[in-house]
């Protein structure tokens, strides 16, 4: 194993990059998180010879920003062709890869056509290399959901799977990385195995997400036809230790049942802002107000949704409230940091213990994830107010949650 040298990791700044980063700098490695928002851009070859002169090591862990197939095909052969050709020049000594097991059986879809180019281009290269092959990461269950959500129902097959945590896959590069290249490829996975519709499942309990899995035999994953064999890795993986259970134990805040209508309702809204992105194509209208005490309805339409990659776990979800006149939001809390900001009328605003005031545009608000949220109203009887609030949250984990 080699000590104190200077890695340069490829998308250091993305969920299994920042990981990385930290893990090989705890082990006192000189580390690079290259990504384009540090300069360093491998479709473009921006910065790519000044980051990687001296290196002895590259990870490249990078993803493409879009998923169709031309677009994803082009990201990881012009990435991968440019990193190469870089990493030559300078004489590194290790090329280490991320990829994902079952790449080779699951070539109907665009992604993983890409994926395979990208292992090729390597296999190849001449150069000493490590590809590792990874199962679906834990932080992807989300991910799953939304891709086969229709309405309120998740529409999944049982197709086996052993995902892994993101840490897992971590600490496995961080291992690679430091040790000889394999020339050759490594399976990585979850210690357990656990069916796609099960995953789902258990993520949704504990997240208090309200959308059904339905199993679904036919039903495809991102259109791609899986059965048992199609996504678990094959004899010898290596295998993570973290659990799924212990892993939502630690990432998604349990959350309390819903104990009358008004909860009910506002449990729905929970529902629907839960999935983050997974709900941004809609503008959904939902009950703020307690129908038995004033009838009037809220608005919500979330507007956009972004993993915060370098604080892992964490995601923002932006969305748009309007009141129409008289509007009352039951009581309620966060599980979430929000920044509220006024755009036309007058809003009333008060978390438990703090004072009552009147909002109006351009003037700002917050509530933290203990606050309990006592008054959130339209100030007018007459005219309707619109505000925009910022949500900073545990990715994939409900934004609302009533209190009695
Ligand atoms: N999702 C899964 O379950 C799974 C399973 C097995 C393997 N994998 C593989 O794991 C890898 C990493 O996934 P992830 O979820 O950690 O990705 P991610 O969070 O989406 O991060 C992507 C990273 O790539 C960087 N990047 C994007 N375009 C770039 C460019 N032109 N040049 C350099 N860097 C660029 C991003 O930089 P910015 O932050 O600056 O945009 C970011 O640091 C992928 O290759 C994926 O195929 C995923």
């Amino acid at each position: 194993m080699k000590t104190n040298i200077k890695i340069v990791v490829i998308g250091g700044t993305g969920l299994i990059g920042t990981k990385l980063v930290n893990n090989l700098r705890q082990q006192g490695h000189n580390v690079v998180a290259a990504s384009p928002s540090s300069g360093v851009n491998t479709v473009t070859g921006e910065g790519l010879a000044k980051s990687l002169s001296g290196a002895q090591v590259v990870v490249d862990v990078a993803n493409a920003p879009s998923w169709e197939d031309k677009a994803v095909l082009d990201f990881f052969e012009t990435s991968s062709r440019n990193l190469l050709a870089a990493v030559a020049a300078a004489g590194v000594k290790h090329h280490v890869a991320l990829s994902v097991v079952g790449t080779d059986r699951l070539l109907a879809s665009g992604y993983f056509r890409a994926k395979m180019a990208q292992e090729k281009l390597i296999k190849t290269a001449q150069i000493p290399y490590t590809i590792v092959r990874a199962t679906q990461f834990f932080e992807f269950t989300g991910g799953i959901a939304k891709e086969a959500t229709e309405g309120a129902t998740v529409r999944l097959p049982s197709a086996l799977m052993q995902p892994i945590a993101a840490d897992d896959v971590a600490a496995a590069l961080a291992d690679v990385a430091v040790n000889k290249p394999m020339n050759g490829t490594l399976e990585i996975a979850g210690p357990e195995q656990i069916r796609q519709d099960e995953l789902v499942r258990q993520f949704f309990g504990a997240s208090g997400d309200q959308r059904k899995v339905i199993t679904d035999a036919r039903a495809r994953y991102y259109g791609l036809d899986v059965n048992d064999q199609s996504l678990v890795p094959g004899t010898s993986p290596r295998l993570g230790t973290i659990r799924f259970s212990e892993w939502l134990s630690h990432n998604i805040p349990p959350q309390s049942a819903p104990t009358s209508n008004r909860s009910a309702k506002v449990a729905t809204i929970a529902a629907l802002l839960l999935c983050g992105i997974g709900v941004l194509a809609l503008s959904s209208r939902y009950a703020a107000a307690d129908d038995s005490t004033n009838g009037k309805e809220a608005k919500v339409t979330p507007l956009f949704s972004k993993d915060l990659t370098d604080f892992p776990g964490k995601e923002g979800l932006m969305c748009m409230i309007e009141y129409p006149p008289g509007s009352t939001d039951p009581i309620h809390r966060h599980n979430a940091h929000g920044f509220i900001y006024v755009l036309e009328g007058s809003i009333v605003m008060q978390v438990k213990g703090g004072k009552e005031v009147t909002l109006t545009p351009g003037q700002t608000f917050y509530e933290g994830p203990e606050d309990v949220h006592v008054i959130g109203r339209n100030a007018s009887q007459t005219k309707p107010a619109k505000f925009v609030v910022v949500f900073l949250k545990n990715k994939g984990a409900p934004v609302l949650e009533p209190v009695k």
